[in-house]
């Protein structure tokens, strides 16, 4: 499902990858490995329209103009700790990528973001930048994790999660209309600690094997 701001990747592989990760008693090793496997797919949804231009080359055969992806690497950035489940998986299809984090925790009165820590490549105005974070709850995290990523130069900025609250999904379109989300469930909605439902839990408690 695909509106302007908002793509859901509801390819079987993701949905039932994703029904595995969501029930309670699945491992930490599982957890962690299926994250990996989605966010390959959903890397390929997300770079699905990235400028591309040709390099002449020769293969053994004869010269060709060959398609490739134009202009700097592309900057990943992890919004920490969650977010570097997903960057591990995209790492591995993208390993020239160029790394950031973001380190802010969520507040447990107000829910607001509070950053601890900020590390963005270079030259963020010339690159592709695509911020990862597992879970869009509030919006409230993402949002300011982007506000940092703009302020630090960058312009064409795609955000990419497991699953989404349609909270955070509005919380995302006010703040930055301009950057697309590619997710692999919009759930119901977030209860009052600001969890997702029915969501999976704690991300990084299961990928990390920590409560
Ligand atoms: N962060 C999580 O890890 N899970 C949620 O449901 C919401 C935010």
């Amino acid at each position: 499902m695909t509106t302007e701001h908002l793509t859901v990747v509801t390819h079987p592989l993701v949905q039932h990858k994703l029904t595995i990760m969501r029930e309670k008693d699945t491992s930490t090793a599982s957890f962690r490995q299926l994250l990996r496997e989605i966010s390959h797919l959903l890397a390929y949804e997300i770079t699905r329209e990235l400028p591309m231009t040709t390099k002449r080359i020769e293969t053994p055969m004869e010269p060709m103009d060959a398609p490739q992806i134009e202009g700097k690497k592309l900057a990943l950035i992890s919004i920490l700790r969650a977010g570097n489940g997903l960057l591990d998986g995209i790492l591995e299809l993208i390993p020239s990528a160029r790394v950031g984090f973001v380190g802010l925790y969520r507040d447990p009165e107000t829910l607001q973001p509070v950053q601890y820590y900020f590390k963005a490549p270079a030259n963020l105005e010339d690159r592709v930048t695509i911020v990862v974070d597992p879970m869009l709850a509030t919006g409230n995290s993402s949002a300011a994790a982007i506000d940092l990523i703009k302020q630090a130069g960058a312009r064409d900025v795609r955000f990419m999660c497991l699953l989404a609250a349609p909270e955070g999904v509005a919380r995302m379109k006010e703040a930055h209309p301009d950057v697309p989300i590619v997710t692999a469930s919009l759930d119901s909605h977030l209860n009052d600690h600001g969890y997702i439902v029915p969501g999976l839990g704690d991300a990084g408690d299961r990928m990390f094997g920590t409560k």
